[in-house]
């Protein structure tokens, strides 16, 4: 959610630290900071505000080669100059920058306050700054200090601390919130996200829950909470500046939805085999034999996630005659679920570090269940710790609401299932009937996007409806919620999303004319049940925007996409609703990459 960048090195570390926050708004941007070690003092400036008001207050003569940047996303206490991290302790030595939450912060700050300390935030941040000024007195080293002060914290925490008696060393550490390393030539930064790291460095290391690291310009060393040495592998990422770019886009949303017929291509690519009609997914890390075995198949997300996998649960349903189904993965960790040894448990994320997701993955390990994660940034926190997967490829998401991501993530369960149902009972037929109907998809999205004007203008119509109700039918019914969650995040327009089946069993009393329903109207079996709807929503004089492969009397407006394979159809459908939303939110001049009240990338509980 929030953001943190660390560099040391020979440079100026503000204007380093500056890009690298730019770069991490789209995770948190309430408020944002910057400390620099300069001689053997601190400089430090916070604003609540964008990464750009921070810049305007940073002054030309900020000097120091070693910092700690930070944007916020408020948790403990209001969006304020005081509340922006970096914290600093009465002496000014130590400046830290935290995301996460300290749970036992309130407790941790009694104590202190007993002990003599006042408090000037309200953040639980500050409690640990105080916390690492007291133990560093006690002991000659920053990171032990850092270590044992973390030992009394209860909670998730990513942290960077500088101290102006050790100019040219950054202590970082995480539990539960990413930490990424960046290798430079005779420099080195940290971030929560590659994002910042890029323009500098494709070297990363990734740190894990209970580890600690020490950053010089020279390198740096890893440790565990209790103080022994790890070895980590660097790896290269193959994502650059280039893919963090708008390309000229007014939006960045505009840009991944635009971007979708590449992404999912490049999902695609290499995964089919025409030979024996499967798909190739050597990630699953599992031979024929096992990936029989399984007689239920789980799958966990969070929020856009979980629409993706209720869609790929009807996928591995219907083709592998597999039960299969979705579950919000931040409910099924707190509910103590049985674990059971022939379920295959999949797990998705496009950030791989949402923490709800992270957790239940977490718990399906230690209950000795086999995960696989269908995630989007390799290497992330979800990928590290799945037993095997698929990397989604659709380069990294800005935006904070998922449109590339949720169509990879729909096309790769769609190889998945494919893949399960080709080792069990389906027909090498029904098997080239899928992957002629996968190859198709880039070009049927290519003509899609070229409704844009069309499904800009009934956006444009339908946007000053206070509420509106998407509805759907069994496989149109997880591409109704998607569409609903797409509208209320970046319009603020309320949305219900509810199974076409459903309306006549009590949301039926809402519609009027003053609440127009979106209606996703496939041509499947189930096209005359769906019609049949439209005409009891048209009978109570309620608007209908139609989604479908055809025009319908009964709607007001139509948007017709290209057929694929009824299976597939889903994929599709979902595109004119993510178009639908981003102009909705643009007509009414919405934020739109940046919504109120949310973060791209949820890594606190
Ligand atoms: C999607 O538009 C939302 N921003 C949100 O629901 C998101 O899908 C969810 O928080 C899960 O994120 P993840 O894929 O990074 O785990």
């Amino acid at each position: 959610m929030c953001g943190i960048v660390a560099y040391v090195g020979p440079k100026d570390a503000a204007p380093i630290l500056l890009e690298g926050l730019q770069r991490l708004e789209y995770r948190g941007y309430d408020s944002a900071g910057l400390a620099v070690v300069n001689g053997k003092s601190l400089k430090m400036r916070k604003v609540k505000g964008r990464v750009a008001d921070l810049a305007e207050a940073v002054p030309a003569r900020f000097k120091g080669a070693c910092g700690i940047g930070h944007t916020r996303w408020a948790t403990h206490g209001v969006p304020s100059d005081v509340n922006a991290h970096p914290h600093l302790d009465h002496e000014q030595r130590i400046a830290v920058v935290h995301n996460g939450i300290i749970e036992n912060a309130d407790a941790l700050r009694q104590r202190l306050e007993g002990e003599g300390v006042t408090f000037e935030s309200e953040t639980d941040t500050e409690v640990l700054c105080h916390l690492i000024a007291r133990t560093v007195k006690e002991t000659d080293s920053l990171d032990d200090a850092v270590r044992r002060a973390l030992k009394s914290v209860v909670g998730t925490y990513g942290i960077a601390v500088i101290d102006a008696q050790r100019p040219g060393e950054i202590v970082v550490a995480r539990n539960g919130s990413p930490i990424v390393l960046g290798i430079g030539e005779k420099e080195m930064f940290a971030a929560s996200d590659v994002a910042a790291l890029v323009r500098y460095t494709r070297q990363v290391v990734h740190l894990e829950d209970g580890e600690l690291a020490v950053l010089r310009a020279d390198g740096f060393h890893t440790f565990t909470s209790d103080a022994r040495e790890t070895a980590k592998e660097p790896f290269t990422v193959d994502w650059d500046t280039g893919h963090y770019d708008n390309g000229g886009y007014e939006h960045y949303l505009l840009k991944e939805i635009s971007e979708q017929p590449d992404t999912v291509a490049r999902t695609l690519r290499g995964r089919i085999d025409d030979r024996f009609h499967i798909a190739h997914l050597g990630g699953l890390n599992m031979d024929a034999r096992e990936t029989r075995s399984f007689r239920r198949v789980k799958i966990i997300g969070c929020g856009s996630a979980y629409y993706s996998g209720q869609i790929g649960a009807q996928l591995i349903e219907e083709l592998a005659r597999i039960p299969a189904d979705a579950e919000p993965a931040s409910e099924f960790r707190y509910r103590n679920p049985v674990v059971e040894p022939d379920t295959l448990y999949v797990a998705i994320s496009q950030s791989g570090e949402t923490y709800d997701t992270l957790a239940a993955v977490q718990e399906l390990k230690r209950k000795g269940g086999r995960v696989l994660g269908i995630v989007n940034t390799v290497g992330s926190a979800i990928a590290r710790e799945c037993d095997g997967g698929l990397y989604l490829h659709a380069g990294p998401e800005v935006s904070v609401a998922s449109t590339k991501a949720f169509t990879s993530t729909a096309v790769s369960f769609a190889l998945l299932a494919l893949h399960l149902a080709r080792v069990r009972d389906l027909s090498p037929a029904d098997g080239r009937r899928i992957c002629e109907g996968l190859r198709k998809l880039p070009e049927q999205i290519e003509q899609i996007l070229k409704l844009d004007e069309h499904i800009k203008t009934l956006a444009e119509k339908y946007a000053q409806a206070p509420s509106m109700m998407f509805v759907g039918r069994v496989r149109g019914y997880p591409v109704a919620r998607e569409g609903a969650q797409k509208l209320k995040e970046i319009s603020y327009v309320h949305a219900e999303a509810y199974p076409a089946s459903e309306l006549k069993h009590g949301p039926l009393a809402l519609i009027s004319h003053e609440l127009p329903t979106v209606a996703i109207v496939p041509d499947d079996e189930l096209l005359d049940k769906n019609l049949t709807t439209l005409g009891e929503i048209r009978a109570r004089s309620g608007r209908i925007l139609m989604i479908g492969h055809r025009t319908a009397d009964a709607a007001d407006d139509c948007v017709v996409v290209p057929k694929n394979e009824t299976e597939l159809d889903p994929i599709l459908l979902t595109i004119p609703l993510q178009l639908f939303a981003y102009h909705a939110a643009v007509a009414l001049g919405r934020d739109v990459d940046r919504p109120r009240n949310l973060a791209k990338s949820v890594t606190v509980e």
